[in-house]
Order: C-alpha cells, then structure tokens, then sequence
C-alpha cells in the first residue's frame, strides 16, 4: 500500500480591494500596488510566500477592473502565482480563490490566506505557522482546524462608552489578558475552510478574518505568535511604518551570488575583457562580443538577486543581441538591482587564461564595470590566473571568468 499523500499547501492572496481607509484615490493606485521600498505592496506581500519551499502555488485574487498584476506577474516571472477575479467583501474573494482552486487541489490540503497588504511578513514566521499545521516541531501535534499568526495586546484596551468613532467620550478598560490581534497568514483546510465560509455567508455574517469563520462553527484554531511587525496597511501612515519596518529588516540582509562564462577562441584578432578591447592571437566565438568578465558579472548580480541569469533576460536567439557591446547587459542588470532596493558591497573577478595577460588592463576593466554599476572601482577586484597549461585553458582553447559578489539592501 502505498503512503497517504502529503497534504498539499496553496496560499490565497486577496487583492481585490479598494483601500478606501488609505484614500488610494489620492495616490491613483490601490493601496497593494502603491511603491514601498523600491518595489510594489503586493510584492513585498507575495516575497515570503515565495521563497517558502512548502508553497505549492500562489491564487493572487484581483479586483474585476485590476490593470496592474500582469507587470508585476511577468516581472515575478514564477510557475507558481496563479490569478482569479475577487468579490465585493474579503470573504467573497478568499471564496472565489477556493472556488478556482477546487479542481486543482485535494480537500484535505491546506489553505493559507495572506493579506495582500501585509508586506512585513518574515520568513521566520511564515515558517512557524506552517510548522504549527505540519506538526514539524518534535513531537508536536499538528492543530487540527488551523493556525493564526498574532500578536498579544501590549497596550491598555479602553473602550469608548458614548459618541462617535470621530469624538469619543467616557470609557471603560478591558482587561487585556489572553487579548491577541489577530494577522496574517492564516492556515485551514480547505474543505473546512470553504464549509466555514459558505454557511458565514449564508447566515449573513461578514467575517474580518477567515479564523473567525471557523470559530462560529465551534472548530478552535491554534494561535501562533508572531512579530508585530507584520502590520496591515490600512491607513496611509501605514505605508512609512512599513518602510521603517522594511528598510531595518531588510537592511542586515546580505545576498552573495556566482558567476562563471568560458568562450572558445576562434578566428580574431581581440578579444574583449571588462569592455576593454585587448589585442590577441585570437578572438572568442560568441554570440554577442563574448566578454567573459561581464558575463560572469552579471550572473553573480542576478544570482544574488534571486533572478534567473543572463541566457534568460538576454538570449542568445534573439537578434538583438548578436554582437552585442556587453556593456549594455551590465547596466541593466545594475538597473534591475537598484530597483530591487539592492546595491552592491564588492565584487571580485578571476580572468582564467594562459594569454592575453591582463594586468595592464586591469585598472581600465574596473573602471569600466564601475562605470556601468554607477559604484566606486574600489568595489572591484580583478584578478587573473593561468591553469598551469592543464585542460582547455591550459591549452589554449579558450578562455573563463570567475565572479563572486556581495549585495546588500
Ligand atoms: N480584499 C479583497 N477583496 C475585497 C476586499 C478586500 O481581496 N473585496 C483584500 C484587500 O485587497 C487586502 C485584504 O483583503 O489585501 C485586507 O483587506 P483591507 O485591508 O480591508 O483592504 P481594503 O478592503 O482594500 O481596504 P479598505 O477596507 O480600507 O477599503
Ligand atoms: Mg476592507
């Protein structure tokens, strides 16, 4: 007999709504694809999500006049973000992202629901509630109906006894003990969450959160602590709370990458290394100019980025780029690197050749790959070696490059 099938994980990610609390008139965008940090609200959103491998796929739910997911899904450019149009309430949208998912997915697997305009979700805890439904900790017993990321109330609770929400008068203290706010993501079945939400609706009761569903059906899911850094923007002052809270986490985070790129020789006269044309016996086979130096460069940029490589942004079949001045492909990754928010703290290059020698070319090389970063030439260290004629390069056969970077927010 074979094992029962793992329950799968998909994520629902509503962004259907009008962000009338953050006057997104104002701003002439809804509030999830308002600029935060060098990137959109929903992006920031979604980055968790997706770098948690248990994901399994990602329904964003869009409003029915939304103009703005197909640029951001096509920069995103993964497999595993689907789309579905969105309700009139929260619960007709997360609703609406069952009804897509339910030829994809099994009953039992499991639903994860994240605000769209939650874009301080850590890694950290994403993983924690994911732990908490999978039972991952030792000896921990999976929560049966679910998981809720949230936040104990720190602050003395009051509630106001008369006037309006504008003027408030008189009050009493609520005692604040075993009070949590309640975030997300939150995690449920999906055949418990759908049931939970279908007879909410039936009875008329709108829900501002899918725990509180369940809740009314007596199902008790399990609270996860979270940071509270993981506000909602709802208000516009929100927005530089989220930043605030983006730029300290985000800052410490340091992303390393490697590159590497090998022409052959072939018929010329030059080949050329760091943009710098240097007179040689041969000249490398290639489709564009064959700068190895830049290849590799911008490969290591890309892998510390989390953004695919060079063949992807500039392929080889495509015209354009026959011939090609390298340069050009370095400034745009540099481009695609500033407006992920990152820039970079030092790179180090090793040319692997028996000839040409580069030393004497090493200054104009840096000054060039300096030039097109728009970063100081201190930043770059370029090396070469010889492979003490063993193997291709031993051999004359062609030529490599080695990069290695260090990015920072
Ligand atoms: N949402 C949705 N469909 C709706 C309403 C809300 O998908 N019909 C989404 C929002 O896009 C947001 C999340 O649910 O990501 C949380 O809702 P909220 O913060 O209330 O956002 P809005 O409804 O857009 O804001 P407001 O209530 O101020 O209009
Ligand atoms: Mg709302």
């Amino acid at each position: 007999m074979s094992a029962p099938a793992e329950r799968r994980l998909w994520a629902i990610v509503p962004a259907a709504g009008r962000g009338e609390r953050f006057a997104s008139a104002a701003f002439g965008l809804p509030k999830q694809y308002t600029r935060l940090v060098g990137r959109s609200v929903l992006e920031w959103s979604l980055r968790a999500l997706l770098a948690e491998p248990r994901v399994h796929a990602i329904v964003v739910v869009l409003a029915a006049n939304d103009v703005h997911w197909p640029a951001i899904a096509a920069k995103l450019n993964s497999p595993k973000l689907l789309s579905t149009p969105g309700g009139a309430q929260r619960q007709d949208s997360v609703m609406n992202g069952l009804d897509f998912l339910l030829q994809k997915a099994d009953p039992k697997d499991w639903i994860l629901v994240h605000d769209a305009a939650r874009p301080c979700l850590s890694d950290q805890d994403l993983g924690a509630l994911i732990d908490a439904v999978a039972g991952a900790q030792q000896g921990a017993t999976p929560a049966a109906a679910g998981a809720v990321l949230a936040a104990p109330i720190v602050d003395t609770v009051k509630r106001q006894l008369h006037g309006s929400g504008a003027a408030p008068t008189g009050m009493e203290t609520v005692d604040r003990t075993g009070l949590w706010r309640a975030l997300t993501p939150q995690v449920f079945g999906f055949a418990q969450l759908r049931r939970a939400l279908q007879e909410a609706s039936a009875a008329g009761v709108a829900v501002t959160d899918e725990a509180q569903a369940l809740e009314r059906l007596g199902l008790l899911p399990q609270l996860v602590r979270g940071s509270p850094f993981n506000i909602k923007v709802t208000r516009v002052e929100d927005l530089e709370m989220a930043a605030g809270i983006l730029q300290m986490t985000e800052s410490s985070q340091m992303r390393t990458g490697l590159g590497m790129d090998v022409h052959a020789f072939g018929a010329g006269d030059h080949v050329v290394l760091g943009g710098v044309r240097i007179a040689h016996a041969f000249g490398v086979i290639a489709h564009s100019d064959g700068d190895v130096v830049i290849h590799a460069l911008c490969d290591a940029l890309l892998g510390a980025m989390g953004d695919g490589d060079i063949g992807q942004h500039f392929p080889d079949s495509d015209p354009r780029y026959r011939g090609a001045d390298s340069r050009v492909f370095l400034r745009v990754v540099a481009e695609r690197m500033r407006a992920a928010g990152l820039h970079l703290v030092n790179a180090d290059l090793t040319v692997l050749a028996e000839a040409p020698r580069i030393a004497a070319h090493r200054g104009a090389m840096a000054a060039n790959l300096a030039a097109d970063l728009k970063v100081s030439a201190q930043l770059i260290n370029i090396k070469a070696t010889t492979t003490e004629r063993l193997g291709f390069i031993g051999r004359n056969e062609g030529l490599a490059a080695l990069a290695s970077v260090l990015l920072s927010r």
